[in-house]
């Protein structure tokens, strides 16, 4: 698929690594499917262990991943670093990765592509489109914060997974949809979740 079908439709990539927080990835697709955007979707080998793992996901099935939402969802062979969204010709408005790994990150931070969520990464700085991180690890060590200031200085974006609490959550998916939602924001993809401090504030 050279160009998106709709000249104004947005499109996303989308990377899934093998970092917990599969419920994050899952959610982000189902967001952007929602919000018509077309979605190109590569998952390195662990992150397909990680949908196994935590939410018993053993096939990259559309309509699971997307919710039921009428989509354009793509799934990329995690290995294929010939894919489309690993040209930096591929035209789209963003690439998020989540969740993201400490590997991944490290790989991306020194220009190592060894799969297509890394390559594509790579070309998405590269292009100066909008890189996304949704790393998962705690603690972290020197050598994390040293990868995050590099890919950060080549013009990436970190949002570590670290879903506030000031908006009352009483549910796992409220959390998820807090951090969810927010990664939408830094994509500027617009969406409905309630998420926002000052409508809860006004709300009160
Ligand atoms: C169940 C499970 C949970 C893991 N959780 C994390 C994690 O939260 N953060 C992380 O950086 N690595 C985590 N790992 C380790 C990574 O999967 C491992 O470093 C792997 O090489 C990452 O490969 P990828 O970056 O190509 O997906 C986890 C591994 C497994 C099997």
């Amino acid at each position: 698929m050279a160009e998106s079908s709709h000249p104004n439709q947005r499109r996303i990539v989308v990377g899934i690594t093998g970092a917990s927080g599969a419920a994050y990835a899952v959610r982000v697709v189902e967001l952007l499917a929602a919000a018509d955007v077309e979605v190109h979707l590569a998952c390195s080998d662990l992150g397909k262990r990680l949908l196994i793992e935590e939410l018993g996901i053993k096939r990259l099935d559309p309509e699971r991943l997307t919710g039921g939402y009428p989509h354009r969802l793509v799934i990329h062979p995690g290995n294929d670093v010939g894919a489309a969204c690993a040209s930096g010709s591929f035209q789209h408005d963003g690439m998020v990765i989540v969740p993201c790994s400490s590997n991944t990150l490290s790989k991306i931070a020194h220009g190592l592509s060894d799969n297509l969520v890394q390559r594509a990464a790579q070309v998405t700085l590269k292009e100066r489109r909008p890189l996304v991180i949704a790393h998962r690890e705690s603690p972290i060590g020197l050598i994390e914060i040293d990868s995050m200031r590099r890919v950060v200085e080549a013009g990436g974006i970190v949002a570590p997974l670290s879903p506030g609490f000031y908006l009352e959550p009483t549910t796992i998916d409220d959390l998820v949809d807090f951090m969810a939602g927010r990664l939408l924001d830094v994509l500027r993809i617009p969406h409905t979740l309630d998420i926002r401090w000052d409508e809860h504030l006004e709300n009160r």
